[in-house]
């Protein structure tokens, strides 16, 4: 009787143990390159979102769609969003280059596609 509890201890010991060698090792493969994990990248994407573009992007990227185009519809070209953010377009839309580092536009086009538009 004694023994059989043990058991059962034991077993469910080793199942958490395999649960948590397993949870760690889908948190390590999320990571990039350069160590930074994708959720940090848009998050940080996300708060550099909402200082520097939401109030002509809308909130979250939701807005009207008649004066800044749903950047949930860019499609998935991160050299054309590059370029875009950095030097402006049309006089409508401010160039970033002198006020935005790479990395921070970088964290920007993951929180970008992070919300597309199937
Ligand atoms: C002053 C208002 C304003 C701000 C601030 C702003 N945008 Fe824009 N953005 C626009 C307008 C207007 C357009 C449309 C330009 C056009 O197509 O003539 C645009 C277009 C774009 C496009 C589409 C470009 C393309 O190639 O079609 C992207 C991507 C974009 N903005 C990203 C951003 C990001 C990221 C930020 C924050 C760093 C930002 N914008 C801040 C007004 C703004």
């Amino acid at each position: 009787m004694l023994k059989e509890t043990s058991y059962k201890t034991a077993a469910m010991l080793a199942a958490v143990a395999v649960l948590t060698v397993a949870l760690a090792a889908t948190v390590r493969a999320a990571d990039d390159a350069t160590g930074n994990s994708m959720q940090a990248q848009i998050d940080h994407g996300k708060s550099t979102y909402a200082s520097k573009c939401s109030h002509c992007h809308g909130p979250n990227m939701m807005n009207s769609g008649t004066i800044t185009p749903d950047l949930r519809a860019f499609p998935d070209d991160k050299t054309r969003f590059v370029t875009t953010v950095k030097n402006g377009k049309n006089n409508k839309m401010p160039p970033w280059a002198d006020i935005l580092s790479d990395d921070e536009i970088g964290n920007l086009w993951a929180f970008v596609s992070s919300r597309r538009k199937p």
